[in-house]
């Protein structure tokens, strides 16, 4: 290779990790198994000893991670968030063995942790409360997402006991338990949002939102794992460990002090296949000198502590043979491309298949049929293929080519602009949509209908029986050609019966959820009804009404205005309602109207554990009172819930207004 040839590879290198840094820290949406990137990033870094005349200035080796997003303040770390050193095999974790004893001898122990697969977090506590929660971001300085961080039930807000100094900090790494990732990714996949890939993505997109009483409904969970004080209050790592269990804080029952590298290797051989047991993710294990004057002495890299290296666990992947590539047409027309796999033994499970996310998927791999392919299973649910083995490829394979037309009913696909799925547009003609929307009508968190089931919704559409879901409220004429179909016992039809006239009480946010209309989840069902309470409020509204509604952005108000432009949509809503269905919003006993409220004025802050915010304001109104935008003399009450921004407080507290709980302003109405 020319020296020119050496420079352009490593310029290629390093615009390669930039972007795949970018990917794992800013979008939350890594492109690269960590082994590969650690591979290329070792690459990178042997070519810069080689050829120190080629290093770039933006280096990834000269950084310690991502960079920071725009949506939060942005705070400087007092001690900058380093990375560890990375080894993937024993004689590695030897020679950094090697070289501890080389610089203070044999006379240490490590502490063993198991490294959590999430993302990191520096907490800073003053006079015993939180302060501060930082995220890593570039490891000098992070997102302050302290706001969110307080939903998270083991970060204590007020610490227990006594001896913790005035101001600390201390880290840990935010995740979330695969049991809670699975449902919540489920709900996400019911909606029709995008999944998350693992856990860590969906904690780490989580710990980024807006509103934090949403992030309050996703349990995350955090581990501590590095207390940071400006006088070394004990003489060890494991000491502190100790220690700021008792103050409150979550340390992981499974660190273990050991004496010398081979009972390093024991816990290591130990979790390597235990850590399947665990409720959470793990990528391996962290390995730290316990003495803090050690650890002093052995000091830092650029980038990391020489006192510390961490001992990653391989994803487990396996070569098999792509058979063929199927499509899958959703509720909403979505295709989604299914790679068909010769079955093979993966992570103690048979896989078959393998997701493809979109078409922009295929032309990533460049697929061809009869391909070897390299399949992970990381920590996502669903094996994923990240590598083709070209070698392999017979020369007359076919190109996989993303089909043009709906491969159920031949519509012509349409994308979008600015999304990557491809959409059959034929939403009343194409049997897996028809059947789809049914389906998610009379689902669990939609109408919720007993005795009706998913193979039946097939089963009556495939005879003509029911083809929107309004005909399923005329089913009750059709008695006797059910009882003309097998499986169909007299006892089962009344079941089913009174199942769908009793759904016809399911209150409006369940049947506007159960319309199906793309990117409407539970949660949207339910802050549109509390803002437009009736279905012609929101058929009439406009796209700035709709986006002035909490949580509405412009694509699910684009998608709300498509929606009610169809006259067969609003056909069938009209036959829902001839049919009894609720299109207004039910009020709670509480709203019930009364002029107790009449005269006053009130601010509604913060996020409340029982209510909305447009809840409480409806509650208001309802009973007489006024809301303002602003605070000032006029007001009478500030009705003040969690996180409520300091300068509304402090302006309150001025004017000497009463700032009440949504409790009292309950009193105020009984
Ligand atoms: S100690 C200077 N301990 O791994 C020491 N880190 O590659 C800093 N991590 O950014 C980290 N589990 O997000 C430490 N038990 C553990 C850990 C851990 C996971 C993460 C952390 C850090 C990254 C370092």
């Amino acid at each position: 290779m020319s020296l020119f040839e050496i420079k352009e590879q490593m310029d290629a290198l390093v615009k390669e990790l930039n972007q795949h840094n970018y990917n794992y820290y800013v979008l939350a949406q890594p492109t690269i198994s960590d082994f590969d990137f650690d591979k290329k990033l070792k690459k990178l870094a042997d070519l810069e000893i080689q050829y120190p005349e080629f290093q770039n200035a933006d280096s990834p080796t000269q950084k310690v991670g991502g960079e920071i997003t725009k949506e939060f303040k942005t705070v400087k770390h007092k001690w900058p968030m380093l990375s560890l050193g990375n080894t993937y095999n024993e004689q590695d974790l030897r020679d950094f063995d090697d070289r501890i004893k080389k610089a203070i001898g044999t006379d240490f122990e490590y502490v063993c942790e198991l490294k959590f697969d999430g993302l990191s977090l520096s907490l800073t506590y003053e006079n015993g409360q939180l302060a501060r929660a930082v995220t890593r971001g570039d490891g000098t300085q992070g997102d302050d997402v302290t706001i969110n961080a307080k939903t998270i039930h083991t970060i204590p807000k007020r610490l227990k006991g006594s001896g913790f100094p005035d101001e600390f900090e201390i880290r840990g790494e935010v995740f979330m338990h695969r049991p809670a990732f699975d449902r919540l990714n489920a709900e996400r996949i019911e909606n029709e949002e995008v999944p998350y890939a693992n856990p860590r993505n969906f904690a780490s997109g989580t710990l980024k939102m807006q509103d934090s009483s949403e992030v309050a409904k996703r349990p995350l969970d955090c581990f501590l794992y590095f207390l940071y004080t400006d006088k070394r209050l004990y003489r060890s790592h494991w000491e502190s460990l100790m220690a700021v269990k008792e103050w409150g804080f979550q340390v992981c029952e499974h660190n273990k002090l050991c004496k010398n590298i081979d009972e390093v290797y024991e816990f290591i051989h130990y979790w390597q296949n235990k850590r399947f047991d665990l409720s959470y993710d793990i990528d391996g294990i962290v390995v730290k000198v316990n003495n803090y004057a050690q650890q002093q002495e052995l000091g830092f890299t650029a980038k990391s502590p020489r006192w510390a290296i961490s001992y990653k666990y391989k994803a487990q992947e396996v070569e098999t043979i792509l058979e063929k590539v199927t499509y899958q047409v959703g509720r909403t027309g979505a295709v989604t491309p299914v790679a068909n796999l010769k079955p093979v033994l993966l992570a103690g499970t048979v896989v078959k298949r393998a997701t493809l996310h979109n078409a922009n998927e295929i032309i990533r791999l460049d697929l061809h049929q009869g391909d070897a392919v390299l399949v992970e299973k990381g920590g996502e649910i669903i094996p994923k293929i990240i590598s083709v083995n070209t070698l392999k490829r017979n020369a007359d394979a076919q190109k996989i080519v993303y089909p043009e037309k709906c491969p159920e009913c031949e519509s012509d696909l349409i994308r979008k602009e600015g999304e990557v799925a491809f959409y059959c547009p034929n939403d009343e003609g194409c049997p897996p949509q028809i059947v789809g929307k049914m389906q998610h009508f009379i689902s669990r968190k939609a109408m919720n209908i007993d005795g009706l089931g998913n193979e039946t919704i097939e089963t009556f559409y495939r005879n003509g029986l029911v083809e929107h879901i309004s005909d399923l409220y005329i089913l009750n004429e059709k008695s006797d050609l059910l009882k003309r179909m097998d499986r169909f016992g007299d006892r089962s039809i009344t079941n089913m019966l009174d199942g769908i006239e009793k759904s016809k009480q399911m209150p409006f946010e369940k049947v506007l959820f159960g319309l199906g209309i793309r990117y409407v989840g539970e949660t949207v069902a339910k802050k549109i009804v509390a803002h437009f309470k009736n279905i012609d409020s929101l058929i009439n509204a406009t796209y700035e009404e709709l986006t002035s509604v909490d949580e509405i952005g412009g694509r699910i108000a684009e998608s709300l205005l498509e929606y009610f432009q169809e006259p067969k949509h609003l056909e069938q809503i009209e036959k829902l309602r001839q049919h009894g269905l609720q299109f207004e919003a039910q009020f709670k006993v509480v709203e019930l109207a009364s002029s107790k409220l009449e005269g006053k004025a009130f601010i509604i802050s913060g996020v409340f554990e029982n209510y909305s915010r447009d809840e409480l304001k409806d509650i208001i109104e309802a009973n007489g009172g006024k809301i303002l935008s602003s605070i000032s003399s006029k007001l009478s009450y500030l009705v003040a819930g969690d996180n409520m921004g300091p300068s509304k407080l402090e302006k309150a507290n001025k004017l000497k207004i009463p700032i009440i709980t949504d409790d009292e302003l309950l009193d105020l109405i009984k």
